[in-house]
């Protein structure tokens, strides 16, 4: 199995690149099966869950060509062709490896009027459930039964009615999917307290651009006028806020100066505001970020919270940034339960992390010192990378499949800035 092995210590320095959004690719894939009409998404990035997401769309009838496969093409063009379902189920076996594919269940029903899908079963990092994606599917007029691991939802008729669901708690995936459910739908709807996350916006773009008609883009009510039917579209893939703040953060823990092209800057304020209260210089341009530090970090006391707040997804990284701080910071986590599997590992390399239920303690320390860790979901990998980059000696990361689901060519990119990273096969 692959590790990645890094010789911490080097000063970040140079241009690097920011791929496609991974959660916007994975809820804009799934709108390929609304149309019989070509989709094309362009900036899609090369990673192993749009891989894994485009085979499940094959599984449904859909096809999927890519061109720009060469290696040195960033950013893919995918066609998704669903002239006709031939499946209308997403199966255990898929659903338990990407819980993103949950995010088909909406289009499917709107599609076929009928849509069976597996539950996804837990993950790594807490419960998970899916019961507000059910209730918001049933406020716009499914039936939903459950029956050995499965939910089958039916339209009645073969056609949602639409109709109103306020959220009890935001939530992501849920939005996404009443909202991919609810653009087909013979009446409008009403979604209140909606995710406002960035990729939420760029869905609903892209639905807009099929034929949607929504309102409240980027607000916590979106009114959907439900059309008889959407067109083929192209639409390019937002660039991944996550990736550019992780990459951010390395930057700035190495006490380097890192250019970050293809950015989407209005989207990562939160990321940029804690980053310059720690001391990080920020200069942002139109498309891109220079982040500049001299490695003398403040500590922070940072909340996680839905978008516009502080993302869950940057919260590790961060942690492994504020190791390095001077003085103790405090993060709290309010998403998801069990998301500090990376202190454990951090704390290998000589961090001080105190957790206490959803707190966690962060004192910065003089040094961290290269171990072999492992990584346990995808922002947790990443933290360890970030923390093996300023670390003395060698970190080797091993289970490195958790990046390859949402950093593309990570080593490459490294590298690219004066990391001293490679992968090693045989590990
Ligand atoms: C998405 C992102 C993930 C990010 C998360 C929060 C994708 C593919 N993944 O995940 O990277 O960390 O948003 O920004 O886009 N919940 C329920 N019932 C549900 C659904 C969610 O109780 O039916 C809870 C969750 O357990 C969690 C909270 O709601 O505590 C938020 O989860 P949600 O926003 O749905 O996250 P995802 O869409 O799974």
């Amino acid at each position: 199995m692959d590790r990645i092995l890094i010789r911490g210590g080097r000063r970040l320095n140079g241009k690097l690149p920011i791929s496609g959004a991974k959660n916007a690719a994975l809820t804009l894939m799934p709108c390929g099966l609304l149309t019989d009409e070509p989709l094309t998404l362009r900036n899609l990035p090369r990673l192993a869950d749009v891989d894994g997401f485009g085979h499940l769309l094959n599984q449904l009838g859909a096809s999927t060509t890519i061109e720009g496969s060469r290696p040195e093409d960033f950013g893919r063009v995918m066609t998704i062709r669903a002239g006709q379902l031939t499946s209308t189920e997403a199966p255990y076996d898929i659903v338990r490896k990407m819980r993103a594919s949950i995010l088909v269940l909406g289009p499917i029903l709107a599609r076929a009027g009928q849509a069976r899908v597996s539950l996804p079963g837990g993950c790594a990092i807490g419960n998970r459930p899916i019961d507000l994606h059910l209730k918001a599917l049933e406020a716009i007029g499914a039936d939903l039964e459950m029956s050995a691991g499965y939910v089958t939802a039916t339209a009645p008729g073969g056609r949602l009615s639409g109709g109103r669901y306020r959220f009890p708690v935001v939530s992501v995936g849920a939005t996404e999917n009443v909202v991919m459910a609810a653009v087909t739908a013979s009446g409008s709807s009403r979604i209140e307290n909606a995710a406002r996350e960035p990729e939420i916006v760029d869905l609903c773009r892209c639905l807009v651009a099929m034929g949607a008609r929504i309102d409240g883009i980027g607000t916590e009510t979106l009114e959907i006028e439900g059309v008889a039917e959407l067109h083929g579209a192209t639409y390019a893939v937002m660039p991944d806020r996550i990736e550019a703040g992780s990459y951010a953060c390395a930057a700035a823990v190495t006490g380097g100066e890192v250019e970050l092209t293809n950015v989407d800057v209005a989207s990562m304020g939160a990321t940029l505001t804690a980053l310059r209260e720690a001391g990080v210089g920020i200069e942002e341009r139109r498309d891109s970020i220079v982040v500049t530090s001299d490695g003398q970090l403040r500590p922070l006391t940072l909340t996680t919270a839905p978008y516009p707040g502080f993302a869950t997804d940057m919260q590790a990284q961060f942690m492994a940034m504020l190791c390095k701080a001077a003085g103790a910071s405090v993060l709290t986590e309010t998403i998801f339960e069990n998301r500090y599997m990376h202190v454990p590992e951090l704390a290998r390399m000589g961090a001080d992390i105190q957790v206490r239920g959803r707190t966690a303690v962060v004192k910065g320390v003089d040094r961290l010192v290269g171990a072999p860790v492992m990584a346990t979901d995808l922002r947790a990998s990443m933290s360890l990378i970030i923390a093996g980059l300023v670390a003395e000696g060698e970190t080797s990361v091993a289970r490195v499949y958790h990046l390859d689901r949402g950093y593309e060519r990570l080593e490459e990119k490294l590298s690219a800035v004066g990391a001293d990273i490679e992968r090693d096969g045989g590990g």
